[in-house]
């Protein structure tokens, strides 16, 4: 039967771009030598997602961001303290597997977390990818039809409420014309290059883009700016590798957990 290890080898040895020294794509709780009958896969393994996953009968749970809340391999930090502690225990005395696929997903070509993102979004014709000049799958720009920024946000709004986001924030005249969008991956957005690129408006996520360390900069530069949740532009992209896990292991029993908090808004009437 297939183990956790037999798992990252797979993602490592298909991710070039990723030096394994250094990853943090490693396990972060439980025995990887066990076999795996039942996986999860979510973007951000939250005590609740745990649990349900535990309940679930999985054995492992894969998921992109840290486990404890520290982008590091070893994820030290928080562990022995709350609420890091009781998450600890429960693996502790759970068994479960947890193994995180952050670098090697962010650059999987076609169902990685950019070109995911890009489907979902409904952007299908990139006019610049770049790996077309950079040793990195982080941003793409995608041609459009013409139409109003208040359009355009209006659309990925309604695509994003299904993933539990139920608004986007944007920067802009509402109706200035907007034909050229660019992407990034999670906190590695679109920046200053997609602009001078041609992009005339950026999708990014409040995580990777300060207000005034790169939206408001961006704005300055003349693009148009619309943030989302960092999970949300995520998500997608782990949609896809549980479809992707499912197909390439089919002996074990694949499902995908979108539960995490999800912020959500209110407006005065
Ligand atoms: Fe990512
Ligand atoms: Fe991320």
């Amino acid at each position: 039967m297939t183990t956790t290890n037999e798992i990252l080898e797979y993602l490592l040895a298909n991710s070039p771009w990723v030096d394994r020294d250094t990853t943090v794509d490693t396990v972060k709780a439980g025995d990887p030598g066990k076999p795996v009958a039942r996986a999860g896969v979510c973007w951000f393994a939250a005590m609740d997602t745990l649990r349900e996953a535990h309940a679930a009968g999985c054995d492992l749970l894969v998921c992109h961001e840290p486990t404890f809340w520290e982008h590091s391999a070893g994820e030290s930090a928080w562990r022995n303290v709350p609420p890091g502690a009781e998450k600890q225990k429960f693996l502790d005395e759970t068994g479960m597997v947890v193994l995180r696929a952050h670098d090697t997903w962010d650059q999987w070509p076609e169902v990685g977390i950019r070109d995911s993102w890009a489907h979902f979004l409904g952007l299908e014709r990139p006019v610049y990818l770049s790996e077309e000049t950079e040793p990195h799958r982080y941003h793409g720009i995608y041609e459009i039809k013409p139409q109003s920024l208040r359009a355009f946000a209006l659309q990925v709004a309604q695509k994003v409420r299904r993933l539990g986001e139920d608004s986007v924030r944007v920067i802009g005249d509402p109706e200035r014309f907007v034909s050229r969008p660019a992407i990034g991956v999670g906190c590695a957005g679109p920046d200053r290059e997609a602009v001078a690129r041609g992009a005339d408006v950026c999708v990014v996520c409040y995580d990777g883009a300060a207000y005034w360390a790169v939206r408001e900069r961006l704005a300055e530069m003349g693009a148009a700016v619309l943030t989302v949740e960092h999970g949300t532009s995520e998500m997608p992209g782990m949609e896809a590798m549980c479809v992707h896990f499912a197909q390439r292991f089919p002996e074990i029993d694949f499902q995908y957990f979108a539960a995490h908090p999800c912020p959500w808004t209110v407006q005065p009437a």
